[in-house]
């Protein structure tokens, strides 16, 4: 087992909700450990940038509208196989495939409004990280 650091936004459908902390608790029981977080309002050049692989997509112009419609909470999650765990409790992209008791069960509402994001391997998370957080902010 090796002790990992994954990415982590929550989304502005669940900001605007309040759902925060509901969303942190469901990441801390998992044993994710949430070593650096901060809420911010993503401006449109960091959201085309951070999806950039997605751009050919049709859903994409949406996607950026969405992400920088509200304030979002970046973060930083630190655990064993922080990766997939955080991948397992968010649940499927699609709330209706999610698993029950994942986040995304519990409180997406679409595909596109699906409350959380996580990085999708360890080389992805580090890229990602560095796109919101210096080195001194991650308190592990
Ligand atoms: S995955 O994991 O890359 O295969 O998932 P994918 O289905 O390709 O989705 C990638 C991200 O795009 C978002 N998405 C959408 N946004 C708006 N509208 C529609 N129709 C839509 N479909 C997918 C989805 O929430 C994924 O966001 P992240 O932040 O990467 O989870």
């Amino acid at each position: 087992m090796a002790l990992e650091r994954t990415f982590s936004i929550i989304k502005p459908d669940a900001t605007n909700r309040n759902l925060t902390g509901a969303i942190n608790a469901v990441f801390e029981k998992a044993g994710l450990r949430i070593v650096a977080q901060k809420r911010v309002r993503m401006t449109r050049e960091q959201a085309e940038t951070f999806y950039a692989v997605h751009k050919e997509r049709p859903f994409f112009g949406e996607l950026v509208e969405f992400m920088i419609s509200a304030p979002v909470v970046v973060q930083v999650l630190e655990g064993e196989n922080a990766v997939a765990k955080h991948r397992e409790v968010m649940g499927a992209t699609n709330p209706a495939n999610a698993a029950e008791g994942t986040v995304r069960k519990l409180y997406a509402l679409s595909v596109g409004e699906n409350s959380v994001h996580g990085s999708d391997s360890l080389d992805n998370a580090k890229i990602e990280i560095a796109q919101f957080f210096s080195g001194n902010e991650i308190v592990g």
